[in-house]
C-alpha cells in the first residue's frame, strides 16, 4: 500500500487508526485531513508529528475546492472518511452541522475522489444506520434494512448510500465498514465510558439517561482499527463489512463496571431525563466479515476497559485541558505555528 488519505484523523478512531496503521508499517505515505473541530485535537498524533510518512492538512470534507487541491497534490491509492459529527445529544440540538458534515462531506469526498481518480474509498460507519432492536431481536446483518431514528445516524445513513450509489453507478470501488460503539484512549470526554470515568474518579454525578436500561455492544477501539486494516488490505468493492464486540451491555451495567474500575461509589449514579428519540439497543452480527477477513475482537470489556481507566490515570495531561477547555486556544497555537512554519 502507497499512500492513503485518512479524513478526521484528529478525532477517536482515526488517531487510534493513523497509529495503528503506521506503527504496524501497513502505509508508505499517510495523508491526515482534518478541520479541527471540538472533537479534533493534533495532541492525539503527537508522537508521530515529525515522522516522515505523517501529512497533516486542515481542511473541511464539505469544501470541494480544498478536497480537490489535496487529492490533485498527491497521488493517492486509497481514502478512508472517518470524519463526522460523532455525537448523538449534539444532533439533536444542532441537525444542520450533522447533514453538512457526514452527508454533504461525504459527497463532496465522494465527488472528488471521483474526479481526481482515487482508484479506492472506505467508509467508516456506524451501527446506529440500522435504527433500533427489541431486546429479543436477532442483530443487525449487513442485509437488515436502514431505519435511522436521530439526526446523526440519519445523515451517516444518507452518507453510506452514497457510497454504495456511487459504486453502483458510477463503479468505483468503495466499501462501507460499520462498528458497534467503541472505548479506549483518546476518547473525547463527552461520551458515555470515558465522561464517567472521569466523573467517577472525581467523585461526581455520574448522569444515567431513562432508567438505563438501553444496550450498546462495545469495542475496544483497537479490535476496531484492526478490522479496518484489514478492509484496507482485502476489502472488496460494494461491500458492507460489520465489526463488532460481541459484549451487548445495558448502559448501567457499563456504568457499574466503571464505577468498579474506578473505585467509585454507586451512590454517585443519578438518572436524569432520557434523550429523546433513545434507540433502545443495537447489537451486531459480524459472522460474514469474520469469514472473509478471518476478523474477530480479541480484547474482553474487562481487559479492556481496565486499561482504558489506567490510560486516563496516566494521561491527565490529555483530558484536563479538554475539561477545562483550555486546549481550543492551544490547538489553534499550534496550528497558527505549523502554518507558520509551512
Ligand atoms: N465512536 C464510536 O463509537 C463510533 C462507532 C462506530 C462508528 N463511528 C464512526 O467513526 C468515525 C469516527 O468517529 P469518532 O468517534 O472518532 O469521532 P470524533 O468525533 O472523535 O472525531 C471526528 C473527527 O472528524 C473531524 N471532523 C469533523 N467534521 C469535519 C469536517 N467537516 N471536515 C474534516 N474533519 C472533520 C473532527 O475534527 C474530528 O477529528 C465517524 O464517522 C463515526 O460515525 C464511531
Amino acid at each position: 500500500m502507497d499512500t492513503i488519505l485518512v479524513t478526521g484523523g484528529c478525532g477517536f478512531i482515526g488517531s487510534n487508526f493513523i497509529r495503528h496503521v503506521l506503527q504496524e508499517q501497513l502505509v508508505a505515505k499517510l495523508i491526515n485531513v482534518d478541520l479541527l473541530t471540538y472533537a479534533g485535537n493534533p495532541a492525539n498524533l503527537a508522537d508521530f508529528e515529525d515522522d516522515e510518512r505523517y501529512v497533516f492538512y486542515r481542511a473541511d470534507i464539505a469544501d470541494e475546492e480544498a478536497i480537490n487541491e489535496i487529492l490533485s497534490t498527491h497521488q493517492v491509492d486509497v481514502l478512508l472518511n472517518f470524519a463526522a459529527e460523532s455525537h448523538v445529544d449534539r444532533s439533536i440540538v444542532d441537525p444542520q452541522a450533522f447533514v453538512r458534515t457526514n452527508l454533504v462531506g461525504t459527497s463532496t469526498l465522494l465527488n472528488a475522489a471521483r474526479k481526481q481518480n482515487v482508484p479506492r474509498y472506505i467508509q467508516i460507519s456506524t451501527d446506529e444506520v440500522y435504527g433500533s432492536l427489541s431486546f429479543d431481536d436477532p442483530a443487525f446483518t449487513e442485509q437488515t434494512a436502514l431505519n435511522p431514528r436521530n439526526p446523526y445516524s440519519a445523515a451517516k445513513a444518507g452518507g453510506d448510500m452514497l457510497v454504495l450509489a456511487h459504486e453502483h453507478t458510477f463503479g468505483i470501488n468503495a466499501c462501507v465498514t460499520r462498528c458497534s460503539n467503541n472505548y479506549g484512549p483518546y476518547q473525547f470526554p463527552e461520551k458515555l465510558i470515558p465522561l464517567m470515568l472521569l466523573n467517577a474518579m472525581d467523585g461526581k454525578p455520574l448522569p444515567v439517561y431513562g432508567t438505563g436500561e438501553n444496550i450498546r455492544d462495545w469495542i475496544h477501539v483497537e479490535d476496531h482499527c484492526r478490522g479496518i486494516a484489514a478492509v484496507l488490505q482485502h476489502g472488496q468493492t460494494g461491500r458492507v463489512y460489520h465489526f463488532g464486540g460481541d459484549c451487548e451491555l445495558q448502559n448501567i451495567d457499563v456504568v457499574r463496571r466503571i464505577i468498579e474500575a474506578a473505585g467509585a461509589s454507586e451512590e454517585q449514579i443519578t438518572y436524569v431525563k432520557d434523550r429523546p428519540g433513545h434507540d433502545m439497543r443495537y447489537a451486531m452480527n459480524f459472522e460474514e466479515t469474520t469469514k472473509e477477513l478471518g476478523w474477530t475482537p480479541r480484547i474482553s470489556f474487562e481487559e479492556g476497559l481496565a486499561a482504558t481507566a489506567q490510560w486516563y490515570r496516566d494521561n491527565q495531561s490529555w483530558w484536563k485541558p479538554i475539561v477545562s477547555g483550555d486546549y481550543l486556544e492551544w490547538i489553534e497555537q499550534w496550528y497558527g505555528e505549523r502554518k507558520g512554519a509551512a
